[in-house]
């Protein structure tokens, strides 16, 4: 692919240059469509039994697209009381929210339990917790299914080396635990990691899953976790996460489950990134381009505060350089290294990457920044968080969470 930015007019018509001078850089900007459309697929991937996706919201917690989410007729997972109440003041009912915290206090498991929202338990020292907070409660119990995936070791949440979950072993241990305080599991669920391309993993997770199901009874829903990828490479042509396929894999699954447990729960998924990922990216000024021991550095505003991903996982997010407004054709390339303003030598965006040459005063376009953006965002270096904009459907640009300011970063002292 040439130009993301231009094949999916990402924009919808408005000049980058002229947001960028409006709302100030670095900023993010998201595209509700994209949004909606990955939301949309999601939705759709059980069809023949009853199933709800949930938006995982630690990928982006913007109240405008907890919004949409809503309306796309998402239910939502959480695992902070700040995301539950940010789902409340979205307008998510409570009904609509799953609880999936870990290593949580007393006040904040009885938060969720005093408004009745359902809460899952990750270990049995959690659930015993919850028994004596709630006897005579419903909940739901995080299962590790042995088996993990990921994009980084950093992310894998499933398996030997992990501290989610309960283990196989250890389930006649939960049902101890809801017999001492008469608890009912109205649900299990589990998540293997973040960001699969390759569906194996995810497939034989959901089958152990499946497996550990047959020996709770009455189980009101199953919920396989999220980890759908999307293309971080496309530039390069990777292709999008084959629903289709994975989708036509998944029901046999099913089917067989449904036919030796005698009724179909409630099947759930929890896809984080590939809701959100794609509908946003930065815009980042460039401010300096030096050399340096033979190398070349393209120094921008998009620091590690902004964005932690490469910094954290050496993620690679691609990049379009905008100049006067218009993507610069990736025809008259060289290798340069991209970098922050923070004051770190890990603050990198993208290590020699072949990009076309960058002049000081051009936009970086970070793709791919929707999902695990704003929300890992610091003000670290005491750099205020960026402002947030929303192209929307009829193609205007909504101010949809302003710049934080140096007098917000003296609001608590
Ligand atoms: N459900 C649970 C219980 C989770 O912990 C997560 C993500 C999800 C669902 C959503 O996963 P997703 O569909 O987004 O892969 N900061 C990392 C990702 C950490 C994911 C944490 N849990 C990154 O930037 O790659």
């Amino acid at each position: 692919m040439e130009s993301f930015i231009n094949e999916r007019d990402f924009f919808r018509g408005n000049n980058p240059e002229t947001i960028a001078e409006e709302y100030g850089t670095p900023l993010y900007v998201y595209n509700e469509e994209i949004i909606r459309k990955q939301m949309d697929n999601v939705a759709k991937v059980i069809t023949k039994y009853p199933y709800t996706a949930n938006y995982s919201v630690k990928a982006n917690t913007n109240i405008h697209i907890l919004k949409l989410a809503l309306e796309e007729g998402n239910n939502c997972d959480a695992m902070s009381p700040g995301e539950i109440s940010m789902l409340l003041k979205a307008g998510f009912p409570k009904e609509r929210i799953f609880y999936i915290p870990n290593n949580v206090s007393e006040e904040e498991m009885k938060y969720a339990v005093d408004l009745g929202i359902m809460t899952s338990l990750d270990s049995l020292s959690q659930l015993e917790m919850f028994g004596e907070i709630n006897p005579g409660g419903k909940c739901a119990v995080r299962i590790n299914p042995g088996v993990g995936a990921g994009h980084h070791d950093k992310v894998i949440t499933a398996g030997k080396k992990t501290k989610f979950g309960i283990a196989e072993e250890d389930i006649p241990e939960i049902f101890k635990i809801t017999e001492k305080y008469n608890l009912t599991i109205a649900g299990i669920n589990q998540h293997i990691g973040s960001l699969f391309m390759d569906p194996e993993p995810y497939l034989q997770a959901v089958s152990n899953l499946l497996r550990i199901a047959m020996r709770f009874e009455n189980l009101e829903f199953i919920d396989f976790g999220g980890g759908y990828g999307i293309p971080y490479h496309k530039l390069e042509g990777e292709a999008e996460y084959d629903m289709e396929s994975f989708k036509k894999r998944l029901e046999p699954i099913l089917d067989k489950f449904v036919e030796e447990y005698g009724s179909a729960p409630l099947f759930k998924s929890e896809p984080g990134r590939y809701c959100v990922a794609e509908g946003g990216v930065i815009l980042g000024r460039v401010h300096s381009v030096k050399q340096n021991a033979g190398r070349k550095y393209v120094g921008t505003d998009v620091g590690m505060n902004v964005l932690v991903r490469p910094s954290m996982y050496d993620s690679w997010h691609d990049i379009e350089v905008i100049r006067d407004g218009k993507v610069v054709p990736r025809e008259n390339t060289e290798t340069v290294t991209v970098t922050g303003n923070i004051c770190e030598s890990g603050d990198i965006i993208a290590n020699d990457r072949e990009l076309p040459v960058i002049k000081k005063g051009d936009l970086a376009c970070i793709l791919d920044a929707g999902a695990y953006g704003y929300s890992m965002s610091s003000s670290y270096n005491s750099r205020p968080r960026p402002a947030e904009v929303m192209v929307c459907k009829d193609g205007t640009v909504k101010l949809i969470r302003r710049r934080e300011t140096i007098e917000d970063l003296f609001e608590f002292m």
